[in-house]
């Protein structure tokens, strides 16, 4: 009987260590959802249970997976933001900000109000030992941790900036930690010095005077009753947003600058690739094999549709590829007429697999994060063409790393990208550099997904790891630029001074009067 308890004891063992995770990653874009999947998959390998709150559930979910699905929030995705032929007219324009903040609010409003995500927050037999959720511009997410009673992980899909850092340490300094969409580098100049101040300045205004009664109203609405119904008291946003645990940061140093950090933030960029690559088709793995001058791998990611780049461009490109010896793998949703010899459609693309490959010479990208990201993972150089978001950043800072060239939009962009192609394939600096920073992208002490799970699990054996919190967090802003001191000090000279004074006069004034009693 003993043995039989033991042999239970030892199978229950790893089961006991199995701990039960919300990761909620609503936000209706395939890259975010993919650096929700690499939290999912990762966890689960780790022998994890994991509930997931995503736009883009699957069928048939692996074990251990539960999906909650609001596959709703994709009537909020920005299709016009995306639409390549509007973007190449609107020459690059950004979007304003109160579009972009009206996005940002109608998807948290809709995630949280969500009948599958509500069910989920009053049903009582659902408990979890953390949770993690991406940062997307608003923190009303946090309020999933005070519902659940749990300890919080942010997770912040790009390099590290002010807009996360101040939730988890303080503001960093403007003066060498640029904004989010900046793509200074310090030693800044005067000027821009003074954009990146005013930048903050702004964007902590429109925050606090505009935003944030927004976020609150969301917050309010849809996790105070959830609480209640689950007997707990909801702690108030503007409490809850600094309760955090713990911050995973989709960045590396060798994808962006040695920003100084809290310990409350681990750099886990990478962790979303797949170490088991997918295999290549037979069919690609020969066109890759048999191309003796090697491959151009050219994806605009999955957001601009093949369907609204204009005619003419899609001709010229043709053409163009068609004049050069290598051959050009194009991630294209259609079929297109007179199609070289050279040149080849993918409808779907093993991205990461095809990177890999030693015949893969240049990488046509709109830099997006992941694609970046991959880039220096595999170590291949890229053109870059932005078109929304922070594709423009990722651009320049790769070119200002040395490893990329940048074209943009246009209706000119088949013979801009012919010069580019040119310069890359034979200037053997671009290669050697992305090669570097791949070197230093993979000595780390441990993968990044392994990272991953290790500091999710820390947070939970550490009962949210308050050892890890930023002291910073504790003091006003006007004790960390010593305002007080500055006021006692003021105050005291300013007494010393009026008291000399005083003593002085009333010293002339009996010299005075002295004088004035002897005449
Ligand atoms: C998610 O919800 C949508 C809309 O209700 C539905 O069409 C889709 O099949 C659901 N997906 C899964 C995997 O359940
Ligand atoms: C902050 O989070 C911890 C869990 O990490 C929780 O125990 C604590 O009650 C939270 N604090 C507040 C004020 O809600």
């Amino acid at each position: 009987m003993w043995k039989l308890l033991l042999v239970l004891c030892v199978c229950a063992a790893p089961l006991s260590a199995a701990y039960k995770i919300l990761v909620v990653s609503p936000v209706p874009g395939k890259s975010h959802t993919i650096l929700g999947d690499g939290f999912v998959r990762n966890l689960l390998n780790a022998g994890h249970e994991v509930t997931y709150i995503t736009a883009f559930p699957v069928e048939n979910p692996p074990a251990r997976l539960h999906q909650v699905n609001v596959s709703d929030n994709i009537k909020y995705f920005p299709v016009d933001l995306v639409n390549i032929k509007k973007l190449i007219d609107d020459k690059g324009e950004q979007p304003s900000l109160s579009v972009f903040f009206g996005i940002i609010e109608q998807q948290a409003r809709n995630t949280v109000s969500n009948e599958n995500v509500q069910r989920l927050m009053r049903d009582p037999k659902q408990n979890f030992d953390a949770v993690i959720v991406e940062w997307f511009f608003s923190e009303v997410f946090t309020g999933f941790g005070s519902v659940f009673g749990c300890p919080m992980i942010l997770f912040s899909s790009v390099e590290p900036h002010w807009m996360v850092l101040q939730w988890i340490d303080g503001l960093p300094n403007p003066a060498y930690t640029v904004d989010i969409q900046s793509t200074g580098t310090a030693p800044l100049g005067f000027l821009a010095r003074a954009k990146e101040l005013f930048n903050q300045v702004a964007g902590l205004l429109f925050k606090s005077l505009y935003f944030e009664a927004i976020e609150n109203k969301i917050y309010e609405e849809n996790f105070r009753p959830a609480a209640e119904a689950r007997g707990r008291t909801l702690t108030p946003l503007n409490v809850q947003r600094y309760n955090i645990s713990l911050m995973l940061g989709n960045s590396h140093v060798s994808l962006g600058e040695a920003t100084r950090l809290p310990q409350s933030y681990k750099p886990i960029g990478g962790y979303h690739i797949d170490p088991d690559l997918k295999p290549l088709s037979k069919e690609l793995k020969n066109i890759i094999e048999s191309s003796k001058d090697g491959v151009i791998y050219f994806s605009m990611g999955s957001n601009l549709k093949s369907k609204d780049w204009p005619v003419e461009i899609k001709q010229d490109l043709l053409k163009m590829f068609s004049g050069l010896k290598q051959t050009v793998l194009w991630k294209f949703e259609e079929d297109l007429p007179n199609l070289p010899k050279n040149v080849h459609i993918l409808k779907w693309a093993p991205q990461p697999t095809i990177l890999a490959h030693p015949n893969t010479k240049l990488f046509i990208t709109h830099g997006g994060l992941l694609s970046t990201t991959e880039t220096i993972h595999f170590g291949v150089p890229i053109i870059g063409i932005p078109a929304f978001a922070d594709q423009f950043v990722n651009v320049d800072r790769a070119v200002g790393k040395g490893f990329a060239k940048r074209v943009d939009l246009s209706y000119d962009i088949a013979q801009e990208l012919k010069g580019a192609i040119e310069e890359l394939l034979t200037n053997p600096s671009y290669t050697e550099r992305v090669k570097e920073l791949s070197l230093i992208y993979h000595d780390r002490p441990a993968p990044p997904a392994r990272e991953l799970v290790h500091w999710v699990e820390h947070v939970v054996k550490t009962r949210g790891a308050p050892h890890l919190r930023s002291p910073a967090l504790l003091v006003p802003w006007y004790q960390k630029v010593y305002l007080d001191l500055a006021v006692v000090v003021f105050s005291v000279l300013a007494a010393i001074y009026i008291g000399l004074k005083r003593l002085c006069c009333s010293k002339k004034g009996e010299k005075t009067s002295a004088k004035q009693k002897k005449n």
